[in-house]
This record gives structure tokens, sequence and C-alpha cells, in this order.
């Protein structure tokens, strides 16, 4: 249970994160016994609601995006604990208004501002809460703690401009820069795997690493309402600029010399600096940018192409699916390629790591390949370790073995474990985690703000060369830009797509 009584102000109550994440998160850390007694959270936003209609609204949201199947009773008991403000973010009387109400003996005074609202906004929204003496100063018997949606910026200058503007009202260690895959169990299970065990560190280097290949696709489109800030932004800013790398730096990072916060963040930040587009003559060889093309589904329905989708400027440039090929300039994975890509309607909902490690240097054995005991001799396959991050969430290692019966063949297997088959548990919600994570006043999984301005700097010489890299065309439902296979030019294998 998080100690601190707490209200929790949620900016943006109206708005989808709150519906479908937000409340639904609180709800479970709540059934079971995890938030702090007593607490109150407050949803904040323009719309004429008021304490009863939340209520209702969130009531079901709890009934449909709850992970856990939820009592009526305890659901109603939970929306006791919630309260609206009606208010406008850019109106400093709203904060004085709202300073008035939580200043009440019902409401805790540990503040916890969540802001899920649109970027443009956050600076406006700390700065006036600040105007309004609300955010106290990280000495003081109780806190303020701010949390912050992503995207921090649009580019390195945006997000250190940002960075500055929340500096001058907040402390660092106030503020929580949400990247929700941290949250996720199966990420935060890629440190305790790498580290917990002594067999496997060893190898993670240049010297049995032959590369390194990270894939987050996703089947849908343009969902309802994301087209306006989607096309601002693409999967280069939406998806690679923080969770993938966030994933590289997790998988690559040397072994902090402690758990805490800043001991895992300063690795993170030296992995990130030391990281480079693997540019060989120009930088198409490294990237690859793409934006799906109208198709149709398995039913035969029409698919609309990224041009097509609502609220997307019809000329766009921008990009739903990119690749890239990093290099990790320092002494453990000099040489080592590491691949990205992540992309919108594309065949599958998958997001894995997948570390191949380099061939015996005898090949003793065939290596066949078998389907319905009709074997073809393939050439030697790597062993290759997979970190699958969801779905089917789990870690296998593919290894050569010797297949049953009289020829000394070899065929791939897999040694599996997958989390439903250990524990048979829903696993916890990244949100369960990181809000009580910043309820209990703990930043490691969060973002600082010298790491934000480390991952745009891998991507910034991506959008200075925007021109030189125009978005490919690619068919819905597949594995994304066929161009990208390039990127493994000169190295030992090619994307995974599933396999
Ligand atoms: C969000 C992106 O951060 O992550 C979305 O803004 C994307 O575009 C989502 O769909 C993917 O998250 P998850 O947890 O479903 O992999």
């Amino acid at each position: 249970r998080a100690h601190d009584p707490a209200t929790i102000v949620i900016f943006g109550a109206s708005g989808d994160l709150t519906h479908r994440k937000l409340i639904p998160a609180l709800f479970v850390a709540y059934m079971q016994d995890l938030l702090p007694e007593p607490f109150r959270i407050v949803g904040f936003a323009r719309r004429d609601y008021d304490d009863e209609i939340f209520r209702d609204m969130m009531e079901d949201s709890i009934r449909n995006f709850t992970r856990l199947p939820a009592a009526e009773e305890t659901i109603r008991r939970f929306v006791e604990h919630l309260y609206y403000h009606k208010g406008d973010l850019s109106s400093p009387d709203s904060y004085a208004a709202l300073k008035d109400r939580l200043a009440g003996a019902a409401y805790p005074e540990n503040h916890l501002f969540y802001l899920s609202i649109i970027p443009d906004l956050f600076h406006t929204t700390v700065h006036n809460l600040q105007k309004a003496g609300m955010i106290r100063d990280p000495e003081e018997e109780h806190w303020t703690r701010v949390v912050i949606e992503k995207p921090f910026g649009k580019d390195l200058e945006s997000a250190i401009a940002l960075n500055k503007e929340l500096l001058e009202h907040l402390d660092e260690t106030q503020i929580y820069r949400i990247d929700h895959y941290l949250g996720k169990e199966t990420v935060q299970n890629i440190l305790s795997f790498r580290f917990a065990n002594a067999i496997f560190e060893p190898v993670f280097n240049r010297s049995y690493v032959d590369h390194i290949q990270i894939t987050a696709s996703e089947t849908v489109g343009m969902e309802k309402g994301r087209g306006g800030y989607y096309d601002e932004y693409g999967a280069l800013r939406d998806m690679v600029t923080n969770h993938l790398l966030q994933l590289l730096c997790l998988v690559t990072m040397e072994a902090p010399g402690d758990l805490s916060a800043e001991s895992i963040r300063n690795e993170k930040v030296k992995l990130l600096n030391a990281t480079k587009l693997d540019i060989r003559e120009d930088i198409t060889d490294a990237v690859c940018r793409g934006q799906y093309a109208e198709g149709v589904d398995s039913d035969g329905n029409k698919i609309k192409g990224y041009l097509q989708e609502d609220r997307i400027d019809p000329q766009s440039d921008t990009d739903s699916f990119a690749a890239l090929r990093l290099s990790i300039n320092n002494w453990r994975w000099a040489g080592v390629p590491i691949l990205l890509r992540t992309g919108k309607r594309m065949a599958r909902k998958t997001t894995e790591i997948a570390v191949q490690f380099k061939v015996p240097p005898l090949q003793l054995f065939q290596q066949v390949e078998c389907e319905d005991d009709v074997c073809d001799i393939t050439r030697i396959k790597p062993n290759t370790l997979i970190f699958r991050i969801q779905p089917d969430e789990g870690i296998f290692l593919k290894v050569g073995t010797k297949r049953p019966g009289m020829r000394f063949v070899v065929e791939d297997v897999d040694m599996d474990f997958s989390y439903s088959g250990k524990w048979n548990q829903s696993l916890p919600e990244a949100y369960e985690r990181l809000l009580l994570d910043t309820l209990h006043g703990d930043s490691t999984l969060f973002t600082r703000s010298d790491e934000v301005a480390a991952e745009w700097r891998v991507v910034q010489p991506i959008l200075d060369n925007l021109e030189l890299l125009k978005p490919f065309a690619y068919p819905p439902g597949e594995w994304g830009v066929k161009e990208s296979d390039e990127l493994f030019l000169g190295v030992e294998g090619f994307w995974r797509n599933g396999r």
C-alpha cells in the first residue's frame, strides 16, 4: 500500500486515457488494497459534468476496461472517492478555484497532478499551477508530483525547451515522464533476466552477438480521433524515440551499481549517448520510412490507406512505419548492428526483442527444417534469444537439437518460458504499476530530462533529413516496407516476421 494519503488530480479527465487506462488501473490498485488511505481522485476538464455524472461514466469505464472481474459493490465504494472539477486549463481562475476546493479537509494534502492533456498545454498548466501556489517546494512536508504523458517535444530542440520550461517551476524529482512500456511486466523483466542469471551476460557482447532486432508491430491503423495527433508525430516520434529506444537501453545497457532510479537512468543515458545511426554512405542506408496503402482485410473489407484516414493531410509525408539500423559505439557493442522497426497496419500485433548469436565456427552437422516429417537441408541456424514483450509474454531460446532418428541432423527447437504457463494469471497493466510508483515517489520507471534529450539526439539526424527519406507505400496486413530488408545488408539474418 502507498503510505502517504494523496489527492490525485487528472487534468484531461474527459479523455480516452482516463477512461481506458487511468481509472481502471487505479480501480485495480484499490481492489488490491494498494492505494493509500485516504485518497481522492479529482477529474479536471472543460465539459459540463458534475461529480455524479463523472462517477457514472467512470463506473462504465471500470466495467469495460478493467482486467480483473470487478464486483459492483467494490465499484460503488471506489467511485465514492471520485470528484469532478470543471475548469479551463488556460484560465488562471480555474486553478484558483481548484486550489480552494483542494483546501477542504476531505482532500489529502499530497498532490499528484496527472497531465493527460495535449503537449502544447504542458507548460501552461504547470505555469498556472505554480501561479496559483499549488506547487510546493520538494523540501516541504507534503509533496507535489506531476506526471506527464509523452510526447516530450517534437525534436531535440523542443524537448530541451520543454524540459527547461518545466524545470522553471518544478524540481526534476517532482516530474514523472511516463513511457508506458517501462511499466510492462515483461519489460521490467529484461534487467532481471540479464542480471539475475549468470549465464547470459558473459555472451551479451560483440564477440558472441551477431545482431539485435526489435520489432513493435501493430495491426491497427488510425484509431478514432488520433489522426490529428499522429500526422504531426508519426511512427518515429510516437514509438521509436521512446518505447523502442527504451527497450534497446534495457537489453544493451551495462549493469547498474545498484537498483536506484539514478543508477539505472545513468546507465541508460550512457548507452543512448553511445548510440548512433549506422550510416555507411548516406542516411538511406540506415533508415526506411513508410505509409500504409489502401487494401482489403481477410474478410474482404476495404482498409483505408494512411493518406485517406480521417484528419490526415492527403499530401502528408508522415511515417506510419519506420525502420532503423543503429550502432552502439562502446566497447561491448561496437560493430553489432541494431535493427529497430515499428508500424501500424502490419501483419500482427507483436513486440519482441531478438538477440541473434553468431553461428558456431565449424558446421559439424547438417541443419534441417522439417514439416510433417519432410525435411529440407538449410543453412545453419544461429541461436536466438527472444524476449516476447507482448502478446504470449515470455522468453525463448532457439537452439539446435539432434532430430530423433537414424540420421545425424540438427533441427531448431525452442526452450520456451511463457508467463501464462508458469503463473496462469493476467499480468498487471503498465499503468497500474506506474501510477503506484508515482504515489510511492519511485521514479525508476520514468524518463529523466537528460534521457529524453539523449533519445531525441539519436533520431534528430533523421528529422533533419526527411526530404531524403520519403516514405515508401506498403500493403496493409503484411510486414511493412519491403525496402526495410536492405537494412540487413552485411548482417547474418533478416526480419523475423513472427517466425
Ligand atoms: C502509444 C502510441 O504510446 O503506444 C500508440 O502513442 C501505440 O500509437 C501504443 O498504439 C502501443 O502501445 P501498446 O502497449 O499497445 O504496445
